[in-house]
């Protein structure tokens, strides 16, 4: 298996993470991953904010139904859809969503762990991320070395999900 396969099988939703500070070229290597994500008619509708000061952190957690994760990592990634850059609201979703794989991908290639947070759209929370107004917050992802090592969440089988013709 390569190390691209390899990583996609290995990856896995990191929910506690150890205080160690994410080093900035790894942020930057992340960050750089989810850049080069596709993008319908290449228009990069994802804007990245940075939550790494302890005020922010906390103000988050308090409002994040799963706040441990936000307030114990040392970094997150508030992923926005910038919706005037955007031109198809489908196509424009499925390309943050590949953004964010390749975020998830690049952290667990780094040796750090993360973790998908969806359903976070409320209007505290996006106020305290500074969310513009043609802006949607679209997920959290914290990042930060793990500190757990969960097993493999099963898959169904292919023969469960594939059909011929
Ligand atoms: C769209 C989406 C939303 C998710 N939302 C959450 C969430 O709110 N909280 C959470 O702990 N995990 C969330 N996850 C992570 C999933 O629970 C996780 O990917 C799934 O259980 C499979 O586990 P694995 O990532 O370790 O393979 C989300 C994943 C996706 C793709």
């Amino acid at each position: 298996m390569n190390e691209v396969l390899r990583a996609i099988r290995e990856r896995r939703s990191i929910r506690a993470f150890k205080t160690d500070p994410v080093e900035p070229e790894k942020l930057e290597a992340i960050l750089e991953a989810g850049r080069w994500a596709p993008s319908g008619k290449n228009t990069q509708p994802w804007r990245f904010v940075i939550v790494e000061s302890q005020e922010k952190r906390q103000q988050l957690g308090q409002l994040v139904t799963q706040m441990d994760m936000i307030r114990t990592a040392p970094v997150t990634i508030a992923v926005l859809l910038d919706t005037e850059a955007g031109y198809d609201r489908i196509k424009d979703i499925q390309a943050i969503g590949a953004c964010a794989q390749n975020m998830l991908l690049a952290a667990h290639s780094l040796g750090l762990g993360a973790c998908w947070i969806g359903r976070v759209r409320d209007e505290q929370v996006e106020r305290v991320l500074g969310v513009g107004e043609h802006e949607e917050l679209m997920m959290l992802i914290p990042i930060g070395y793990p500190a757990e090592s969960p097993p493999p969440k099963e898959r169904k089988p292919l023969a469960d999900l594939v059909r011929r013709i």
